[in-house]
């Protein structure tokens, strides 16, 4: 397959097409978010302004058939009312760097063929080398998918709900081995 993995750069012709197979992707179920491509754009900005932020999608023909990005979180991120709740305090004991693996997805016809899975690997290997001790993301238990990526690669569900409750999503971690 004719594909290759390549770093977003902000504002580039690649970040501007993230947002056409971001809202197909999470017009899905079990997200089924209503979103404008003019605000996942916006968002996609903001998150990669932040510390340590690395974007990656997958090329097919110059088409983006995939993407991930994550960024470094810090203990004064974590507050009630935010994506980072306090109960992730934990993750920060004996100085450990703690990165949020924000978003990933693929559009659904180049599914299960390895995408996913590469674009994971290669990122939690660049975040490594740039100082990441702990990897966390929520997830919702329906995202069937994403659980079995996931759990292939060795994230393990804390248990610990992601507010609001009735979304139904939990945080998982990955400790990054030397
Ligand atoms: C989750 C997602 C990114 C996975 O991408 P993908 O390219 O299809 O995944 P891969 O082909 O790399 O799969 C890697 C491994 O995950 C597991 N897996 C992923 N999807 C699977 C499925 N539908 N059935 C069985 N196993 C699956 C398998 O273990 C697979 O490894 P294997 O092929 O050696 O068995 C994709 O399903 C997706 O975009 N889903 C919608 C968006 C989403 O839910 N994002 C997460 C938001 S938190």
């Amino acid at each position: 397959m004719n594909l290759r993995i390549v770093e977003i750069q902000k504002d580039s012709r690649i970040m501007e097409e993230v947002p056409e197979p971001y809202c197909e992707i999470f017009g899905e179920e079990p997200w089924n978010e209503e979103l404008e491509p003019k605000e996942v754009i916006e968002t996609m900005r903001e998150q990669l302004e932040r510390p340590g932020a690395i974007a990656l999608a997958a090329l097919k023909d110059k088409k983006v058939v995939g993407f991930i990005w994550m960024y470094e979180i810090f203990k004064n991120d974590l507050r009630e009312g935010t994506r980072y709740s306090p109960k992730l305090r934990f993750l920060f004991e004996n100085q450990k760097r703690v990165f949020y693996l924000q978003e990933i997805g693929v559009i659904k016809e180049m599914r299960q063929q390895g995408i996913g899975e590469r674009l994971t690997r290669e990122l939690l290997r660049r975040e490594k080398e740039n100082g990441a001790d702990v990897v966390v993301l929520s997830t919702n238990g329906k995202a069937g998918s994403m659980i079995l990526l996931i759990s292939k690669i060795g994230f393990q569900n804390s248990g610990i709900v992601r507010p609001p409750e009735e979304l139904g999503r939990t945080y998982w971690i990955l400790e990054l081995m030397d």
